[in-house]
C-alpha cells in the first residue's frame, strides 16, 4: 500500500472521505484527530517499535495524518496540549513510514518509593463520602483543580469529550435532584459532548455507547480524589431519572450535543465520617469454581 492510496478515513464503525472530513465543525474534527491518533498510531506504534521490523512501513498513521491535513488547512489552533500530542504521534508515524525507527517514550516507568506508595494509600483509602458542609467558600482555584484531575481521567478512545458544569448557588444546585442537603457545598456536574463520540461511531449499539457514562464516571473519581487531596469533602451524587432532563432544561443545554451523567457536590465537611470499610479481599475475588457464583458447568 502506498501512501496515496490513503483516501479514506475509516474508524471501526464509519468511514469518510477527505471531502466529508472537510464539512466537520471543530468540535467533530477535534474529536476524529484524537481517536484516529490514538487508533491508528498511538495503539499500534509501541508494538511495532517493541518488534521493529527494520523496514519502511507504507501509510502508517496516514488515516490521522489525512484528518490533521484538514485541521490544519481550517486554521484551527496547533498550539493546545492535544494537538501538540497529536502531532508528535504524527511524526513519529512519518519516521515509521521512512523506516526510521523514532525514538519515543520510556517503557518501564519508574516504581513509585516507599514514601510515594504512603502518599497513594492515603488518597485511596482517606477518601470518604462526605455529606454536610460548614459555610465557607471553596475557591475557584481549588475547584478547576479538581475539575483538572477529571480531564487527567482515563477516557474511552481518548475522545475527549467530558464536560463540566459548576453550580453555586442554592437555586442552581436545586436542579440537580440530590438526596442529601447540598447546602454550602459547589456541585460539579459531568457530561458528555456528543459529537466526538458520533463521528468515530461508538455510540451505535453495537459499538461501546456506555462508554459515555463510564467516561464522565471515570473522571468523578479522579476528581473526588483531588478534593480529598485538598482538604475538600465531597460526594458521589446520582442521577435520578428525570434530573438531566430538568437541568438541561434550566441550564438551557443543547439537548442535540450534550448530555449529563453524575454530579459531584464538594465543600468543607461540616463533620468527617468515619470511613466505610470493605469486606476482605477474598470476599471480592470470583475465582474459578467460585460456589457463589458457579453455574455448574
Ligand atoms: C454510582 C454511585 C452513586 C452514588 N450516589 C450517591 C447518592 O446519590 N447520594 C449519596 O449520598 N452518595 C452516593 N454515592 C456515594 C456512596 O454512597 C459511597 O461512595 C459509599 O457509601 C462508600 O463510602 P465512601 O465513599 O465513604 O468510601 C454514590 C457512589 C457511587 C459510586
Amino acid at each position: 500500500m502506498t501512501q496515496r492510496e490513503i483516501t479514506k478515513v475509516i474508524t471501526g464503525f464509519k468511514q469518510y472521505t477527505q471531502d466529508d472530513v472537510r464539512q466537520m465543525d471543530e468540535v467533530t474534527l477535534r474529536g476524529l484527530l484524537h481517536e484516529r491518533t490514538h487508533h491508528n498510531i498511538e495503539v499500534p506504534l509501541y508494538s511495532i517499535l517493541v518488534k521493529w521490523p527494520n523496514k519502511p512501513i507504507a501509510g502508517f498513521g496516514m488515516q490521522a495524518q489525512l484528518v490533521f491535513d484538514v485541521w490544519r488547512e481550517k486554521g484551527y489552533t496547533e498550539d493546545d496540549p492535544d494537538i501538540k500530542w497529536c502531532k508528535m504521534y504524527l511524526a513519529a508515524a512519518a519516521k515509521v513510514r521512512e523506516g526510521v525507527k523514532p525514538d519515543i517514550g520510556d517503557p518501564q516507568p519508574e516504581p513509585f518509593s516507599a514514601e510515594e506508595m504512603k502518599v497513594v494509600h492515603k488518597l485511596l483509602w482517606g477518601r470518604h463520602s462526605v455529606r454536610d458542609w460548614i459555610k465557607k467558600e471553596v475557591p475557584d482555584w481549588m475547584i478547576n483543580k479538581v475539575i483538572e484531575a477529571g480531564i487527567a481521567a482515563p477516557i474511552g478512545c481518548n475522545l475527549d469529550e467530558v464536560r463540566f458544569i459548576v453550580l453555586k448557588t442554592e437555586e442552581e444546585k436545586s436542579w440537580c435532584w440530590s438526596d442529601i442537603s447540598t447546602e454550602n457545598a459547589v456541585i460539579i456536574v459531568i457530561g458528555y459532548e456528543k459529537r466526538p463520540t458520533a463521528v468515530v461511531g461508538q455510540d451505535l449499539p453495537q459499538a461501546v455507547p456506555q462508554n459515555r457514562g463510564f467516561d464522565c464516571a471515570a473522571a468523578g473519581d479522579h476528581m473526588l480524589l483531588m478534593a480529598h487531596a485538598l482538604g475538600l469533602g465531597g460526594c458521589w451524587l446520582s442521577h435520578r431519572g428525570g434530573t438531566d432532563t430538568k437541568f438541561k432544561e434550566k441550564w438551557g443545554l443543547n439537548d442535540e450535543n450534550i448530555d449529563i451523567s453524575l454530579h459531584i457536590a464538594i465543600g468543607w465537611s461540616a463533620i468527617v465520617p468515619v470511613k466505610s470499610s470493605r469486606a476482605p479481599f477474598d470476599y471480592y475475588m470470583i475465582r474459578k469454581g467460585d460456589k457463589r457464583y458457579n453455574t455448574g458447568g
